[in-house]
Order: C-alpha cells, then sequence, then structure tokens
C-alpha cells in the first residue's frame, strides 16, 4: 500500500517537473522575440532569419539554471553575464547566431569548445544526436557537468584545453568555439566531416566570427560572419 507520505513525495516529484519545464517560459519567449527583432535589424550580417528550430530550442533551455544566483534576476536578459572564474555566459542572440550557423541536424554529432556554465551545450542538446563539450578552467567545467546532469541533459564533458579538439570522438558534423583564438586551431579543421562546419570567432583586439565549410574533397571555404568580442582563448601551457 503507498503511504500518504509517499504519495505527497511523488506529487511533490511531479509538480517539481512541471514547474523546471514551465518556470519563466514568458520571460524566454521574450528573450527569442527580441533575438528575432536583432536578426532582423543588424547591419553587419546577411544572416537575418533564424531556424525555426533553433528558436524552439532556445524557448525550452532554462538559462536560469545555468547562472550563478546571484545572477539569475537577469537571467533572460539579452546580454553576457558572469559566471566566475573571470568567465561569462555568452549573450543569448550570439548563442542563437552560433548555434543557427552550424545547420544542425537530428543526427549530427557536434563538438563545443568552452563550455562555460553549460548553456550553449543544452542547447546544442536539443538539436543533435550528440554533444561534446571542452572547458579549460576545471571548476566551470565541474559545474558544468553537475547541472547538466541535474537537468538530466545527456552531453559528454571534459576538463582541459580544446585546442587539439577531442580526436577519439571525432569526426564531427559541426564544431562551435565560444572563446576566441588569435588563429583557427587546425585540428579542428581536421576533425571535421565532409560537409562539417566550424563557427569560431577569431582574433585578439579585433574579432571576427568566422564560418569554416569543408568540402567533400576536404578543402574548406572561409566566410567571415560578423564583428564580435568574445573573451579569450586560453591554452594549458599559458
Ligand atoms: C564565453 S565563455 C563560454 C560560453 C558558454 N559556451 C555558454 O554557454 O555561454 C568561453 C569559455 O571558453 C573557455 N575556454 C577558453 N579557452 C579554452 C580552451 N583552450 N579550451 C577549452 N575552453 C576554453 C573559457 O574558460 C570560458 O569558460
Amino acid at each position: 500500500m503507498i503511504s500518504v507520505a509517499s504519495l505527497a513525495l511523488v506529487f511533490v516529484g511531479w509538480t517539481g517537473m512541471v514547474a523546471s519545464h514551465e518556470f519563466r517560459a514568458e520571460e524566454r519567449n521574450r528573450m527569442v522575440d527580441e533575438i528575432v527583432a536583432i536578426s532582423r535589424s543588424v547591419p553587419e550580417t546577411e544572416h537575418r532569419e533564424f531556424a525555426t528550430r533553433v528558436l524552439e530550442a532556445m524557448r525550452r533551455v532554462p538559462r536560469h539554471e545555468f547562472v550563478p544566483a546571484e545572477q539569475k534576476h537577469a537571467a533572460y536578459r539579452n546580454r553576457p553575464l558572469p559566471i566566475g572564474d573571470g568567465q561569462t555566459i555568452s549573450q543569448p542572440y550570439i548563442v542563437a547566431l552560433m548555434t543557427d550557423l552550424l545547420n544542425l541536424e537530428p543526427g549530427h554529432k557536434v563538438l563545443e569548445i568552452g563550455t562555460g556554465c553549460g548553456y550553449q551545450a543544452a542547447v546544442l542538446a536539443e538539436l543533435a544526436a550528440k554533444v561534446y563539450t571542452i572547458e579549460i578552467v576545471d571548476a566551470l567545467a565541474r559545474t558544468a557537468r553537475g547541472t547538466l546532469q541535474r537537468l538530466g541533459i545527456d552531453v559528454e564533458t571534459r576538463s582541459g584545453d580544446g585546442y587539439k579538439g577531442w580526436p577519439e570522438a571525432a569526426p564531427f558534423d559541426a564544431i562551435v568555439v565560444t572563446a576566441a583564438p588569435d588563429h583557427i586551431p587546425p585540428a579542428l579543421v581536421q576533425q571535421l566531416k565532409p560537409g562539417g562546419r566550424l563557427v569560431i570567432p577569431v582574433g585578439t583586439k579585433l574579432q571576427s566570427l568566422v564560418v569554416v565549410s569543408k568540402n567533400p574533397d576536404g578543402t574548406t571555404i572561409t566566410e567571415d560572419i560578423v564583428p564580435v568580442r568574445f573573451v579569450p582563448f586560453t591554452r594549458e601551457t599559458e
């Protein structure tokens, strides 16, 4: 027989699950509406229409779960926020733009370099079959792993320098880098499948968001999309 106490526990568990999907949904919708409005007004880029499935993924992922307690009130503002260790969670518009530029399909395998708090990895997990992510700051990698596990989001995480990619899991349909190196790491291009896309901010003071597309014959095409400002890509030896 189920006791009153265990019934109460089942009920609390159930309402908690509902709350995690519904909580702050209106704020998320407003954030996505703002992203759409910006995408249609940004003069520097031709990239104006984001895929519906990217926008829907951003309506679902609870950004407030990925930021520190003192930033939760600001979680749905369209701006980067501090996450500790001198790092940031990216601006939602930039997460949408980079994710959209990856052209993800449901069966794809994706690598992210720069997990930060795990938010973009969670968005990628909504859109692709398998997500791998690497973070160089161990404390951030551990916190992100804990958040993703707590939310039941299936992402392979690793702590370390992402410059050499994740050779054991390569090749990838798409790779996204969320910190800016001064050049494109060659291993990341090598680890792309033919037809795959690498989205990466490149530069020091002046940075450009770049898409590298790999052709079926292994040659690549590089396009500059828009000027951006990202945290620097650091190396383990520094
Ligand atoms: C803008 S933040 C991450 C944003 C995050 N993806 C999000 O969802 O908002 C960039 C992250 O890249 C990390 N990073 C910098 N250089 C790296 C490297 N060589 N390998 C892996 N991570 C790196 C930084 O520590 C930082 O946490």
